[in-house]
């Protein structure tokens, strides 16, 4: 039987291209989405990818919604905590509100994406964890203190699961993508982009595919030895 694999944030830019690997590579794969209903319906349209819809920073939603998943689908095998958001300022620009609604989806966002899955991975004995943090959780980035502070604490959270899976069976690892060339790195002002172009030793922006992939790895028995770790992929912008 096909393992089933859940991806937040699974029918836009990096998520897209990880349902459609992870399709492609005989899951059964739900992807959630938290708002643009139009583009997930063109995107279960193109790919036959089944969608669901809520929000990851509600743990209630999150909770049904895997229920959800594992009524209709079955148990999930894999879980890729991708859903994430940007809400840049410079540090003494940004508000209370900006902090948390970063802080809200991409930290504890990942906190309600797993945390409702896991016990089913330990009665099983199998499990993949795989968290999508960033290159500014390990390097930090000027006007990303609340983004940057999530991916890092990302980070903090496959480390440690990683330690606490380990005897089920469970793997748990971060992709650190670099920037990829999506609706979120394309809404940085283009000056700003292109100077970030240029600091990026194999000169583009990364393609969603190219994360995907590292994803797919983890994902697949190959990787059962690989835990806690963090794959950077970032064109050589940050040495790790
Ligand atoms: N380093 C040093 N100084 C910088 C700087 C940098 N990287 N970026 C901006 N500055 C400077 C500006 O030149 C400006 O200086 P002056 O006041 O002397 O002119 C000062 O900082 C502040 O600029 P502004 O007041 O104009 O700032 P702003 O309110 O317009 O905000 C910003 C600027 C929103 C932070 C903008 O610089 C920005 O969007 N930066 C990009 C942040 C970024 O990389 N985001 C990543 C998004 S993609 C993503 O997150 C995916 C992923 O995982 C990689």
């Amino acid at each position: 039987m096909a393992r089933v694999a859940l991806v937040t944030g699974g029918t836009r830019g990096i998520g897209e291209a990880i349902s459609k690997k992870l399709k492609a590579d005989g899951y059964e794969v739900a992807a959630t989405y938290a708002g643009n209903d139009e583009k997930a319906q063109a995107f279960t349209d193109a790919t036959g990818i089944k969608t669901y819809k809520w929000n990851a920073a509600d743990y209630e939603a999150s909770k049904a919604g895997i229920e959800k998943v594992e009524a209709e689908l079955g148990p999930i095998d894999v879980v890729v905590a991708n859903a994430g958001i940007t809400r840049d300022a410079p540090f003494h620009k940004m508000t209370p509100e900006q902090w948390r609604e970063v802080v809200d989806t991409n930290l504890t966002g990942v906190f309600n994406t797993i945390h409702p899955v896991w016990p089913g991975m330990r009665e099983r004995k199998f499990g993949r964890v795989i968290v999508i943090s960033s290159i500014n959780g390990q390097k930090g980035q000027f006007g990303q203190v609340n983004y940057a502070a999530t991916k890092a604490g990302d980070l903090g959270i496959v480390k440690s699961l990683a330690q606490e899976g380990a005897r089920f069976g469970i793997t748990a690892n971060a992709v650190c993508p670099g920037y990829i060339g999506t609706d979120m790195v394309m809404n940085v002002p283009e000056k700003v982009r292109e100077a970030i172009i240029g600091q990026i030793p194999v000169g583009r922006l990364g393609e969603p595919e190219e994360i995907a992939r590292c994803v797919a790895f983890l994902a697949a028995d190959d990787a059962s030895f690989v835990t806690g770790s963090t794959i950077s992929a970032n064109g050589g912008q940050f040495v790790v």
